[in-house]
């Protein structure tokens, strides 16, 4: 029984190595070029040429989340481009380029006229700015005191001698070198604001050693032009922007 069972395993070993295909070197090859299409595709350069024709369709980013066979494809835009000629088309650029600077010119001008005209005055504060005085009311030797602008002015009808005893000074000698003939239109009609240059105090009229106003906070004498003369001051009195319309009429402002 033994030499029998033993001849039948030998027989049935030596028909299995017959019968097994052997591995041989065309499979391992074939094995090693079956990459997947893609990579083939892209290592020889003919992606999409040979095997799929492109369309109009075709995105270079793949398409239903499958990534694109070759990135280095540039899209056709040739549906989007003019069919016009070349004259044409600049033409109509130009117009609409000088369209578009003529509306954004007229917005900007509506803008820049509208925040002007809201942060001008207004009507009722430009009535305020000027103030008219009827000078036929104030007696020669007086001073009137009015507001302008929230300031008060003083108006002083000058006699000849007030007038003689500002005009012969020495100017030179003066804190504040100023002639009369600089400080008045008229030189019976003295103008100026009632507001002391040292520290805006309201100096009191016919006073002083000077025989013109004293302001009394600190002591500023100031003569019958108005120009300081003693005390801290700096400066004489100003003189705001006035006219005379007419003989009898002034307007401060
Ligand atoms: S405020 Fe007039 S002297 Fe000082």
């Amino acid at each position: 029984m033994r030499p029998v069972t033993q001849a039948a395993t030998s027989a049935a070993r030596k028909w299995t190595r017959h019968a097994l295909p052997k591995p041989s070197r065309a499979a391992a090859t074939s094995f090693t070029v079956s990459q997947p299409e893609s990579q083939r595709r892209l290592a020889t350069g003919t992606a999409g040429a040979a095997s799929h024709s492109p369309t109009s369709f075709d995105s270079p980013f793949g398409q239903s989340g499958r990534p694109a066979d070759n990135t280095n494809k540039v899209p056709n835009f040739g549906q989007y481009m003019s069919r016009s000629n070349e004259s044409t088309n600049r033409v109509f650029q130009y117009f609409m380029v000088g369209s578009m600077g003529l509306l954004t010119a007229a917005g900007a001008k509506a803008t820049v006229q509208d925040f002007l005209v809201n942060m001008s005055a207004s009507a009722d504060v430009l009535a305020m700015a000027k103030v008219e005085v009827d000078l036929g009311s104030i007696p020669e030797g007086k001073n009137v005191i009015i507001k302008w602008r929230g300031k008060p002015v003083f108006i002083r009808h000058r006699t000849e001698g007030e007038i003689k005893e500002a005009e012969n000074i020495k100017v030179e000698s003066l804190r504040d070198p100023q002639a009369d003939s600089e400080r008045v239109k008229k030189p019976e009609w003295l103008i100026m604001l009632g507001v002391c240059t040292h520290l805006g105090c309201v100096p009191i009229g016919e006073a002083g050693d000077f025989g013109g106003w004293f302001c009394p906070c600190h002591g500023s004498h100031y003569d019958i032009s108005g120009r300081v003369r003693k005390g801290p001051a700096p400066l004489n009195l100003e003189v705001p922007e006035y006219d005379f319309p007419e003989d009898d009429k002034l307007v401060i402002g």
